[in-house]
C-alpha cells in the first residue's frame, strides 16, 4: 500500500477540491496504485493525481484548449489531450439517451488501455454567469460519466466530484447503476463498474 501523504503535503493550495474529498479518493488509490488512472478536467489538483500514481499511466481530459495549455505548462510530464464534448447542459435529459452524443472522439492508445481508476470533474458542469459570457452554454459531465464507465475495465472504480448536483447525480446513477454505488463524502462519489 502506498503512502499518500507526502503527495498531499506537495499538493497545489489553489486546488478547488477539499481536503475530504481528496482524502476519500486516496482511501481507494493508495491501495490500487500504480495503476491506469484517467482523469476529466484538469485543474490545480492536476500535479496531485500525476504524483499519486508513480509508475502507473496518468491521462487527463480537457475541453477547454485555453486552460489545457496553461496547467499543462504548469506540469510539463503529464499526458493530456484536448476533447471537443458535444453536449449542452440544458439538455442533459435527453442527452443522457444519445450515445452518438455521449461518445467521446479519443486517441486509440486510451480506447485500448483497460482503465482500474477514472476520476470526473470535468468539464464544467454548472452555469455561471462568467463562464456563460466568455463561452456559452457549459458541456455538462453526462458524457464524461458515459465515457467513464466505457473506459473502465470491470471491477474498475468512478469518483464523482459534485455528486450533490443533480446532473452529475443521475448520471451516474444511471451510467453505473444504483446497485454498483460504494459511498461518497457529500460531495465525491465513489462508483465500480459491473
Ligand atoms: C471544476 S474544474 C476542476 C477543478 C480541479 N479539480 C481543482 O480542484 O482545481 C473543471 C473544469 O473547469 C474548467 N475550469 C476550471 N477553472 C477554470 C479557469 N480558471 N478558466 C477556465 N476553465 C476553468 C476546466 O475546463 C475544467 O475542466
Amino acid at each position: 500500500m502506498r503512502d499518500l501523504s507526502k503527495v498531499f503535503l506537495n499538493r497545489n493550495l489553489s486546488m478547488i477540491l477539499k481536503e475530504h474529498e481528496v482524502q476519500f479518493v486516496f482511501q481507494t488509490l493508495k491501495e490500487v496504485v500504480p495503476c491506469n488512472l484517467i482523469v476529466f478536467g484538469m485543474g490545480f489538483d492536476t500535479g496531485m493525481w500525476h504524483d499519486c500514481n508513480e509508475g502507473g499511466r496518468t491521462v487527463f481530459l480537457e475541453n477547454s484548449l485555453e486552460w489545457h495549455d496553461k496547467i499543462n505548462d504548469m506540469y510539463s510530464d503529464i499526458e493530456s489531450y484536448v476533447v471537443n464534448y458535444k453536449t449542452d447542459l440544458l439538455d442533459w435529459e435527453n442527452t443522457l439517451n444519445d450515445i452518438e452524443k455521449l461518445e467521446l472522439d479519443l486517441p486509440d492508445s486510451i480506447l485500448d488501455t483497460k482503465w482500474d481508476v477514472a476520476i470526473v470533474d470535468g468539464p464544467v458542469g454548472k452555469r455561471f454567469r462568467k463562464y456563460l459570457k466568455l463561452h456559452g452554454e457549459p458541456p455538462g459531465r453526462m458524457s464524461s460519466m458515459y465515457m467513464a464507465h466505457k473506459l473502465l475495465k470491470e471491477n474498475g472504480v468512478m469518483f464523482a466530484h459534485d455528486f450533490n448536483r443533480v446532473i452529475e447525480k443521475t448520471s451516474a446513477l444511471k451510467f453505473f447503476g444504483e446497485e454498483n454505488f460504494e459511498g461518497s463524502d457529500g460531495y465525491m462519489a465513489k462508483f465500480t463498474k459491473r
